[in-house]
């Protein structure tokens, strides 16, 4: 199989990404081995007989750390020379197109998604390469910010998306907005298609879609237009 690039996701939820895994255009991908995704529960790392994993922060204050014995031992059994080890935090830098591009040229990525008020500062000192945040907004862990960072790198992993998924018009290429969609019915409760859709003109229609793209960019993002 010609996996062009492999997942693995530390986490406590494992089962929180199992959906993401096996659905839709991702499950497609893993079936056809275009992407590999394994999920790891750090619990399998935690020693003692309460498999730990998490303990009271030095110095006080609310809520667990996540300790480093088992963060180490887990990105450990899988880290090689080609792996990028992302901690996924709102620390991180922040999730763009460019940067899901520039993620989905590597072969392995371990993904390591905190819990609680987060990892022992060691692993982010030590073992993580790069921390990504998907938002400014703080999740009750990282597993649901790892099963976004996945699906938006594979989209540009080779051969996962099918010609009729292009990533072409998409919203953000260009740092233009995706262009408005119609399907059939051509006239749904006295709103009609717009004509130039149902002309047959493939000049004419990529014209339109281009000039909607601006409008709406310069519209709901004028921001996205000032970056181009
Ligand atoms: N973990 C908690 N909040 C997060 C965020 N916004 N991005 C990535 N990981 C997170």
């Amino acid at each position: 199989m010609d996996t062009h690039l492999t997942f693995d996701v530390i986490t406590l939820f494992p089962a929180l990404l199992e959906g993401v895994v096996d659905q839709s255009i991702i499950g497609r991908a893993v079936g056809n081995g275009k992407i590999g995704v394994g999920l790891h529960n750090l619990r399998d790392w935690a020693d003692g007989p309460h498999k730990m994993t998490d303990d009271r922060p030095f110095g006080g204050g609310a809520g667990m750390v996540l300790k480093p014995e088992p963060l180490f031992k887990a990105i450990e059994k899988f880290r090689s020379e080609t792996t990028t080890v992302v901690y996924m935090s709102p620390d991180g830098e922040n999730l763009t197109t460019s940067l899901a591009r520039e993620l989905a040229q590597e072969k392995h990525l371990v993904i390591v998604s905190g819990h609680y008020e987060g990892i022992d500062q060691r692993v982010r000192d030590q073992i993580v390469d790069r921390e990504v945040s998907i938002g400014d907004y703080v999740l009750t862990n990282g597993t649901l910010a790892a099963g976004v960072l996945i699906d938006a790198v594979s989209r540009f992993v080779p051969g996962v998306l099918g010609k009729e998924e292009s990533l072409e018009q998409d919203a953000f290429s260009d740092n233009l907005l995706g262009h408005p969609q119609y399907t059939r019915p051509a006239e749904f409760r006295g709103m009609k298609v717009p004509d130039v859709l149902l002309s047959g003109h493939h000049e004419s229609i990529s014209d339109w879609r281009q000039q909607r793209r601006k409008d709406k960019t310069s519209h709901l993002r004028p921001e996205l237009l000032s970056t181009n």
